[in-house]
């Protein structure tokens, strides 16, 4: 992704949380995400429910069955406990993958933060080995904290 793509990706995003609130400006996100950007196979937006990461909007080819993943367990799980964004470049080579789609090969995971702390993560996998690049997270950090405040209520 270049930072041209990034920006134009971004506003895209800004343009549908304007026309939208909650749950269907989480649905456009994760639509706008998945299908701007090639490498993105599935995008995932979990919200925190107590002490569980709670699959919330999606967009891709098939369901997850990780619907419901413990903070601490997964990539999902370590990134929520962490608070902090995780890249996986080769998802065979991590002891902490819980296994969705036999296609993926790398992740990245994206806490969601408002003004009380944090509220949940965005999911993406990809088909593409080490497909995720400093330029992935600051963008992605970017789109987190628009929807941080905006989308979730
Ligand atoms: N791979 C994640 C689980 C969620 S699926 O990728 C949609 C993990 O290891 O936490």
């Amino acid at each position: 992704m270049s930072r041209e793509h990034a920006r134009e990706v971004l506003a895209k995003v800004d343009s549908a949380m304007s026309s939208n609130q909650g749950r269907p400006a989480r649905d456009s996100v994760v639509k706008i995400l998945n299908e701007s950007v090639p490498t993105y196979s599935w995008v995932g937006m979990y919200l925190i429910q107590g002490s569980e990461l709670v699959l919330d909007a999606w967009s891709g080819p098939a369901a997850t069955v990780h619907t419901r993943i413990p903070i601490g367990k997964g990539v999902c799980g370590f990134a929520a406990k962490a608070g902090r964004t995780e890249i996986v470049s080769d998802v065979g080579k991590d002891s902490r993958y819980l296994e969705c789609f036999t296609s993926t090969r790398a992740e990245i995971v994206v806490p969601i933060f408002n003004s009380g702390g944090l509220i949940g993560e965005i999911d993406i996998d990809s088909d593409q080995l080490d497909a995720f690049t400093s330029l992935d997270r600051e963008f992605l950090e970017a789109v987190a904290r628009k929807i941080g405040p905006r989308c979730v209520q």
